[in-house]
Formats: structure tokens, sequence, C-alpha cells
């Protein structure tokens, strides 16, 4: 097969994202400001994320850096602190500065267009069920009660629902579309894309740092995880999802592992 000739699709697409070239052209670009009309969720209940305890202050940037890897295989079903959930989250992707309303990621046009979806199983203090981030508030809503982790299992490609079955939360970093490509046209989609990936950079940055493995998975069935997350199937989609939890220690955790005990204490199972 000659792959060149057989990568039509992703072609055809890049290609029609090059209609609007210029990024700061007046007749393309409406001065938007940086957070325009949002969806409000329908939360049943909300976390307040204030005061967020930070123990990223005192680590290493660069020994993160080096450190982060993507997980191989989780204990089962580890519970997670919810400090640590929450300093992921806001140091993932919360309000930096204030005043302006910018982030921890820079954002193509400042359109923030990915939302993070968080499937809790195994996190102290919270129940099971489907959450929503939102940095705006610094807050985290609970959406859906339940254990979807057969449900989350289901959208997932088969080598990884082993995966699936021991992590302990779930994060699903949703587009929605329209608010970069209000600004930028077909472009906007590239630039949403490239939100994501600098989000998922943050979440294995800071869970690392919060020692606590990461997984990045593209592989999962996309209608079926925009369905379970009700996403406007017009301008919305799931992106990628990341699984999260403790690695198993007989593979030799990047983490020493002593330590991570004093973290999690006698309540990790
Ligand atoms: C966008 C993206 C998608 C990924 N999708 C998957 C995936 O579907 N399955 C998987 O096992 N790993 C996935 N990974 C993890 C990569 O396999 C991993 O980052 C790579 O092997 C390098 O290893 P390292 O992260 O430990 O440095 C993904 C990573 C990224 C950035």
């Amino acid at each position: 097969m000659d792959l060149k000739k057989s990568l039509f699709n992703s072609r055809y697409f890049h290609e029609n994202s090059k209609l609007f070239p210029r990024t700061h052209q007046e007749e393309y670009i409406k001065n938007y400001p940086i957070l325009t009309e949002r969806p409000k969720f329908k939360c049943i209940k909300e976390y307040d994320f204030f005061q967020s305890t930070n123990l990223l202050d005192e680590i290493d940037f660069y020994q993160t850096l080096r450190k982060r890897r993507t997980s191989r295989s989780f204990e089962v079903r580890s519970v997670i602190a919810y400090e640590k959930l929450k300093s992921i989250l806001t140091n993932s992707y919360g309000i930096t500065k204030e005043n302006e309303k910018l982030r921890s990621v820079p954002s193509g046009g400042a359109r923030f267009p990915i939302y993070i979806y968080i499937f809790i199983f195994n996190v102290s203090e919270l129940e099971k069920g489907i959450y929503i981030y939102i940095p705006e508030e610094n807050k985290l809503g609970l959406l859906y009660i339940g254990d979807f982790r057969d449900k989350i299992s289901n959208c997932i490609a088969r080598p990884y629902k082993n995966e699936v079955e021991k992590c302990s939360f779930i994060t699903v970093s949703v587009s929605n579309f329209l608010h970069s490509c209000e600004k930028y046209g077909e472009r906007g989609y590239r630039l949403a894309l490239l939100d994501c990936g600098h989000i998922s950079q943050n979440l294995y940055l800071t869970s690392t740092a919060e020692k606590i493995s990461c997984r990045a998975l593209a592989g999962f069935y996309d209608n079926k995880l925009n369905e379970l997350l009700l996403l406007n199937e017009d301008f919305e989609e799931a992106i990628l999802v990341h699984l999260f939890g403790i690695e198993q220690e007989s593979l030799g955790s990047q983490f020493d592992m002593e330590e991570n005990n004093y973290y999690y204490g006698e309540n990790n199972k």
C-alpha cells in the first residue's frame, strides 16, 4: 500500500483548513472577547476548588519533565486523594491570570475550546459519577451520579479495556469547535486540536508531579463516547482520553513508591 496516497482524508481535511490562512486578517477576524457565551452545565452538585493545595510548588520542574512517562499498567482501583485531583485539574487548565481569564495553557486566540469531563471511580471524598471541570469558576461540577466504568469501557478500543478496568479516574478532553471556528473559520479546527495537546502535556506533567500515573488514549469509539457524554453532534467532539491511577510497583514505577505511601497512606485500596 502506498501510504502517501492512502492518506487522502487527512490531506483533504488539512487542505480545507488552509482556507483562512492569515489569522490576523480584518475581514475574517472579529474582535471576540476572550470568554464569550459559554454553555452553562446543569450540575447536580458543585465543589469549590478555591484554596487548592499546591504540592507542585515544592517540585522541581525539570525533574518532572524527565520523569514523565505513559503508564504501562495500573494497580487495581487505587483510591486517589481528592486534593491530588484538584491539583491536577487546577494546575493543568485553571485560570492563572484572573483579570484576563488566561489559563495555564496557551490557546489559539484565547478561545479555550476544550472542556475536561472527568469519570470518577476511586477518588476520596467524591462519589462515582461524571463531572466537568469549570475553570472560569474554579469548580468541579457533578453532572451524572453512578458508576460509569462499564459504559466508558464500552467506548474504548479492546487493547485498553483492562487498564480502564483498573484505573482510578478518567478525563475526556472535549472540543467545542465553535469557540475557535467562529474566529478562525476552518483553521480553528487545527487550533482546537493543538489546544488539546497542550492540555494533555499539562495533565501528564501535573500528574507526574503528584506521583499519579497517566496514559493518554486516542483509541476510542468517537460516536459512542460522544453519545455517552450527550455532546452536541454538530460542534462538540471527544478528542483525547487520559486514564489515571497508581502505577504497578512490580513494573518499576518512575516514582519513589515509599514516598508514594506517604501520600496514599492506608487508604489506597
Ligand atoms: C495524542 C496521544 C495519543 C495517544 N494514544 C495512545 C493510545 O491510544 N494508546 C496507548 O497505549 N498510548 C497512547 N498514547 C501514549 C503514547 O503511546 C506514548 O506517549 C508514547 O509511547 C511515548 O511514551 P512516553 O509517553 O512514556 O514517553 C498517546 C499519546 C498521545 C500524545
